[in-house]
């Protein structure tokens, strides 16, 4: 699994044939971005499996045998990226379909219905190493409603992670820029030994997505 060189050619999408400015800048961005390129390139679903590779690059969060929870996982790239890492069991959850990947346990649900935690205890088999949550709404819009939703399927993923974490154990979850709000963050911070936010280099500039990063889980 290599990262994009930079040095990839850039094709031009005209507007106009029905094609609203909107989605032709949409559609210009995606044809040349150099991560949609090297994702198809290298067979990866989805150009988000840079930022897990970046960032576990950076931190080191992904061993062989681990036993790694991927919520939000669908289409599969970061569920792809651990397969490669060699982690052990992997559950995934998503609200959305997701192809069979070797390895992976996949469960298709909400993850904010109220057995989900319970689901997924149950193909974990066992106490995790590594929780990662991609989980992100859909978007309105509407900043302040956006970032609630957002905040709110972190509080859960914290709080699944809290139960299921191995001392020692690592959370990494999706939240938006000005980072993790204060009541969340004081109550990650003390449990583990190290808590940062990161923006890894293949997360768009103009996307206020940061990840949170806590290593050392004190149990
Ligand atoms: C950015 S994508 C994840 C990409 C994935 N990490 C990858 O590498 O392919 C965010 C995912 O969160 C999922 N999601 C959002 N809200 C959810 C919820 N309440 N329950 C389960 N999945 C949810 C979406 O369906 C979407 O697939």
């Amino acid at each position: 699994m290599r990262r994009p060189t930079g040095r990839e050619r850039t094709q031009r999408v005209k507007s106009g044939k029905g094609r609203k400015t909107s989605s032709a800048k949409w559609l210009s961005r995606h044809i040349n971005d150099p991560y949609v390129h090297e994702a198809n390139k290298q067979g990866l679903r989805s150009r988000a499996a840079f930022k897990l590779m970046e960032m576990d690059e950076r931190l080191k969060l992904i061993k062989p045998g681990m036993r790694v929870v991927d919520l939000g996982s669908a289409p599969g790239g970061w569920s792809q990226v651990l397969g490669h890492k060699k982690a052990a069991h992997v559950a995934a959850l998503d609200i959305l379909p997701m192809e069979p990947l070797p390895g992976v346990n996949f469960i298709q649900m909400d993850f904010t219905d109220d057995d989900a935690p319970e689901k997924l205890k149950a193909i974990m088999g066992g106490p995790a190493d590594l929780v990662l949550s991609d989980l992100s709404p859909n978007t309105t819009g509407h900043k302040r409603t956006d970032h609630l939703r957002m905040m709110a399927l972190v509080e859960m993923a914290w709080l699944f992670a809290s139960e299921v974490l191995k001392p020692g154990g690592a959370f990494v979850a999706k939240v938006f820029q000005g980072g993790t709000e204060g009541d969340l963050l004081s109550q990650i911070k003390p449990r583990f030994v190290t808590v940062k936010h990161i923006k890894p280099p293949s997360s768009r500039q103009e996307s206020s997505e940061v990840y949170l990063v806590a290593q050392n889980f004190k149990g």
